[in-house]
């Protein structure tokens, strides 16, 4: 009982003490370090001082960097860079504009249609939504739980499932909260696999076993549409500080690169690895159904990259070369509907070194044969504010390109093809005619 009480004040206290923060004044810079002195200044300014929210990562890799600082300390920013001739530009003077106009529903039960393409959605709406897809499609879609959060919330998901035996493909979405358009895309494309006329869609639907987790951080996501719009950590605190990324705190080259120790940073990589609730427990319960998954996808925003592991180093490690060109067609099948360009590339070589991430560790523990992770729209003109008349052609853009990915995949021998009974005819054929060479 007096557990159950705590948790209710935990749960409310964000709506009974702290107001939405206020994002007045605050700007966002586009910057463009031209050699290695610049980058290693923006890398050392985003390593110390947690003043400046750096929504992209500086490297040499990268042409422009996005900054966004505080009118308080947007003189002494300007001061540093211009010291050290950086070149850079406002993007965005005043970013509450853009979070005013970024309109959120919440979704009632037994409401199923009213999901829609413009606009996002908090927590509670996706949540009630899965439970009405649960109710809707009673012989494919069950409730699944991937673990629990610090704040003891769930982390719901659903199981697409036209029957026993299918290979797996995983979604994984929100876990750095401000990347809102990550939920909605995966909720997309939950929605395409259920109620889609097309063929291919409907094949891909009933050819796996979808896992599909929009928001695996909700402690995170409620705060940033309660008080902190720009949160992407969870919400442990840390001594005077609160929250780890859970995207450095996999078991993986934890804390090696591009991950801090400081708990006042946004890639605070936490206490150990797998010291978090949320990453523990997801992580326990994929590697329940580990030797089933052919593909994992993790959904983030923003930059419009698809990368693959590892993310310590730009060697071309296990199957490197098959998964840059299945993922470099799967881009070319999702540049066709809009002409959006996404560039693909190891985590390493397209933005920067950093560890410590789930793809890394689903791939080098899991042995997954594909696995990517999204930077979805858009390339800084918006950044994580991604205006609702994009959510839906980022969507189907995004579709576009998951079912390339399993073409290609298919093409590439990494996916059986067609329905189950067909390959594992043509299985027991080949194992035959194997027999019969051999003897
Ligand atoms: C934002 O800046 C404008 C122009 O300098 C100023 O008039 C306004 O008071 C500022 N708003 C806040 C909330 O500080
Ligand atoms: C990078 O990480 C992978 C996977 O853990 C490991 O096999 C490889 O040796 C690491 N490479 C370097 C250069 O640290
Ligand atoms: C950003 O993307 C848009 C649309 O895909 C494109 O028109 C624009 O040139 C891109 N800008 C940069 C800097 O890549
Ligand atoms: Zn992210």
């Amino acid at each position: 009982m007096l557990k159950l009480l705590f948790l209710c004040l935990v749960l409310t206290l964000p709506s009974i003490f702290s107001d939405k923060i206020r994002f007045d004044n605050y700007t966002l810079y586009r910057v463009f370090p031209k050699n290695e002195n610049q980058v290693q200044l923006l890398r050392g300014l985003q390593d110390s001082d947690p003043r400046f929210d750096f929504w992209t990562e500086p490297s040499a890799l990268v042409n422009n960097v996005d900054v966004l600082s505080s009118p308080e300390h947007k003189s002494e920013f300007e001061s540093l860079l211009k010291a050290y001739n950086v070149e850079f530009v406002i993007s965005n003077p005043n970013i509450q504009e853009a979070i005013d106009r970024e309109p959120v529903k919440t979704y009632t039960r037994r409401n199923l249609r009213s999901m829609t393409w413009n606009s996002y959605y908090d927590l509670d709406g996706i949540n009630h939504w899965i439970d009405d897809l649960a109710i809707s499609y009673p012989s494919i879609v069950t409730i699944i739980k991937g673990g629990t959060t610090y704040e003891g919330r769930e982390i719901k998901g659903l199981k697409i499932s036209h029957g026993e035996g299918r290979r797996i493909i995983f979604l994984e979405g929100g876990i750095h909260s401000r990347e809102w358009i990550s939920p909605a895309t995966v909720n997309f494309i939950t929605n395409e696999l259920l109620t889609s006329n097309d063929e291919e869609t409907i094949a891909a639907a009933r050819d796996f076993d979808w896992y599909i987790f929009p928001v695996t951080n909700p402690d995170g996501y409620i705060w940033t549409h309660t008080v902190n719009r720009m949160w992407r950590k969870n919400r442990r605190p840390v001594g005077n500080h609160v929250g780890i990324d859970l995207n450095r705190n996999w078991n993986n080259n934890w804390l090696v690169v591009g991950a801090s120790s400081n708990p006042a940073l946004d890639t605070y990589a936490g206490l150990g690895p797998f010291s978090e609730p949320e990453t523990r427990s997801l992580s326990t319960f994929i590697e329940s159904i580990g030797d089933k998954i052919d593909m994992y996808l993790s959904f983030h925003s923003y930059s419009q990259l698809l990368m693959l592991p590892f993310g310590n180093t730009t060697e071309p490690l296990a199957n490197y070369e098959d998964a840059m060109k299945i993922g470099r067609r799967a881009m070319g099948a999702l540049s066709v509907r809009y002409g959006t360009r996404y560039e693909t590339g190891n985590i390493a070589e397209a933005i920067y070194q950093a560890s410590g991430g789930s793809v890394d560790w689903v791939k080098e523990r899991l042995k997954v044969p594909l696995v990517y992770c999204y930077e979805l729209r858009d390339n800084g003109t918006h950044g994580f504010i991604l205006p609702e008349d994009q959510i839906l052609p980022n969507n189907l853009e995004v579709m576009d390109s998951i079912l390339e990915l399993i073409l290609q995949a298919r093409r590439f021998g990494y996916m059986s093809s067609g329905n189950i009974v067909n390959s594992s005819v043509v299985l027991i054929f080949m194992a035959l005619l194997a027999k019969l060479l051999q003897d």
